[in-house]
């Protein structure tokens, strides 16, 4: 299957572009960055960054500096200054391929035949609201779009019922639910049931593989930012996980809307498959593996 993937570069987007890049069964045709958890010339870096460890040329077009209708919130905090918890990666090895990430979106969905190209994003949606906007033909070309993002029943992590992706950028989320894509979203309900613990790094760190250290070393520094946790959600990586073992899964349909003012999900008019609930050992297990391939 042919991808995109649509990043804030970012601790938890490495580690699923990271095994995204080595999975067989999925040909990473670009990359694109948004501004998100860094501001865009960080996440931008970033993904080359990630591209220079894992040895692949898959080119990266930079996208949208701000969301929409609000005032961008970085969220350092967790994610560090570098975008990356100053955990040591390469220099990129070639520079982005173009700054405009909608018209490298448009150009992949023109050239493939329909309903060939699935979007992964992996932080706020603003590129793929500019993509339905500019070029909806384009647009109708996805097959399915995945995405990390939102709280349903479980409390936020920006605001009571916001969570960051979706908050950063509420009306973008507004116009993606409202455009009747193929869209499957994975929620906190679910990627805070997929934990990495202390013992789940020295894994990673003693299969020897690159991928997996450098995954190992994003964690700790995961770690760093928060005091005292036993584990930490690997939000990111669930997105090419599901993409590629649905079984390990729930997903559910809902109705929801996108709150603009707090960028909550709430009841609304947009049915939408939700993922509630997956294995985390068994996942746990397979993002193992594939950083390892
Ligand atoms: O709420 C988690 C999401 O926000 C993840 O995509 C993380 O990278 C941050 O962007
Ligand atoms: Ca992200």
């Amino acid at each position: 299957m042919t991808i995109i993937i649509d990043t804030d570069p970012g601790i938890d987007d490495a580690i699923a572009i990271l095994y995204a890049l080595r999975h067989p069964a999925m040909d990473v045709a670009a990359i694109t960055t948004v501004a998100g958890n860094i501001g865009l010339s960080v996440t931008t870096r970033n993904a080359g960054r990630i591209c220079a460890l894992a040895g692949s040329d898959t080119p990266v077009h930079s996208g949208a500096a701000a969301p929409l209708g609000v005032k961008a919130r970085p969220e350092t905090g967790i994610h560090g200054n570098d975008g990356l918890g100053g955990v040591d990666f390469p220099e990129p090895t070639q520079a982005p391929r173009s700054t405009d990430a909608v018209a490298a979106m448009e150009a992949l969905l023109e050239a493939h035949p329909p309903r060939t190209i699935d979007l992964h994003c992996l932080g706020p949606l603003t590129n793929l609201a500019l993509l339905l906007q500019r070029a909806p033909k384009a647009a109708a070309r996805i097959r399915r779009v995945i995405a990390m993002g939102g709280a349903v029943d479980e409390p936020g992590n920006v605001g009571p019922k916001s969570e960051f992706n979706i908050a950063h950028d509420p009306h973008a989320a507004a116009e993606v639910l409202a455009a009747g894509l193929d869209f499957t979203l994975i929620p906190l309900d679910a990627t805070r049931q997929f934990r990495a613990d202390k013992i789940y790094i020295a894994e990673l760190r003693a299969s020897g593989h690159t991928p997996a250290i450098a995954s190992a070393a994003l964690i700790d520094a995961y770690f760093a930012a928060t005091n005292g946790a036993e584990s930490r959600p690997l939000h990111d990586p669930c997105v090419p996980l599901l993409a590629q073992n649905p079984q390990h899964f729930r997903i559910v349909t809902r109705d929801l809307a996108v709150e603009l003012n707090t960028g909550a999900l709430v009841p609304g008019p947009h049915r939408i498959k939700v993922a509630m609930g997956l294995d985390a050992p068994a996942l746990r297990a397979e993002l193992l593996r594939g950083l390892c391939a």
